[in-house]
């Protein structure tokens, strides 16, 4: 992976900043943005301390701040090999209760942002790159209180397959990764406590999934090991079913 220029989604917290340290630790050139977290966005930048990576502030769900963006990796990197997209939010509610425009949030992050980010990716990437998008275990098997999440999750799924195919005349490969229930900022603000306990209960390998664990699936989907593998979904969720 020495010389690739990846660029992660969302990599200043959680499974996006692990997803980031091992690609770093590879010898990649690593781009990631965040949207409004800056005191995250500094800390990584002082711990990693490497001239390898550059932290953008963009908001994956505005198409002009990823169009500039992209300008800012074609001037400095002239390309890119892989695309991580794994910036997301979660806003729980019932269907009922649902407010309309922090569904449409949702869907405009977690699902919109993929799109537009693999939309104006698509024109630098090399021949043989690789898209790596971060869905979710909600995205199979959904729950209550979380629709906006899961249809999001679902979406992603098959827009990844959809990619896929039609990138696959450049040899371009698109594949999505579903975590299971990982502590971080974003699932621990989500999930009560006894809840969280249920999830464990429920998953035979009795333990959860960290960052590390997505993160370095994350890595081989996008390494050359993968290379026959395009449009696949995998969970990592310790044999919950
Ligand atoms: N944790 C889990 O249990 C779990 C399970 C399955 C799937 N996932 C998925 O894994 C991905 C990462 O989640 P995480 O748990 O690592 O969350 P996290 O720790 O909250 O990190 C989310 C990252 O995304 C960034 N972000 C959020 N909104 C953004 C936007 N509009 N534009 C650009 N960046 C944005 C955040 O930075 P700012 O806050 O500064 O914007 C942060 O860097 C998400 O797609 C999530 O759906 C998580």
């Amino acid at each position: 992976m020495n010389n690739k220029v990846a660029l992660v989604t969302g990599g200043t917290s959680g499974i996006g900043k692990e997803i980031v340290i091992e690609l770093i630790s590879k010898d990649c050139k690593v781009i990631t943005c965040y949207s409004s977290n800056e005191e995250n966005a500094k800390n990584l930048e002082k711990e990693l301390n490497n001239k390898n990576l550059l932290i953008l502030k963009c908001d994956v769900s505005n198409e002009e701040q990823v169009i500039n963006m992209f300008k800012v990796i074609k001037e400095k990197f002239g390309k890119l090999d892989y695309l991580v997209n794994n910036a997301g939010t979660f806003i729980d509610n019932l269907i009922k209760d649902f407010c309309i425009d922090d569904f449409r949030k949702v869907l405009d992050i977690n699902l919109l942002g993929k799109v537009i980010c693999t939309k104006h990716a698509y024109p630098i990437m090399n021949d043989g790159g690789s898209i790596v998008n971060i869905s979710s275990h909600l995205g199979v098997v959904p729950c209550t209180e979380s629709p906006a999440y899961c249809a999001a999750a679902a979406g992603i799924i098959n827009f990844t397959k959809a990619t896929a195919l039609e990138f696959a005349d450049r040899k371009i490969r698109a594949n999505s990764i579903c975590p299971a229930f990982t502590p971080t900022p974003l699932s621990l603000k989500g999930w009560k406590q006894e809840e969280i306990e249920q999830k464990l209960k429920e998953t035979p390998l009795g333990r959860f999934a960290t960052p590390e664990d997505t993160a370095r699936l994350c890595l081989f989907l996008l390494s050359d090991d993968s290379s026959f593998i395009t449009g696949e979904n995998i969970w990592i969720n310790g044999g919950r079913m």
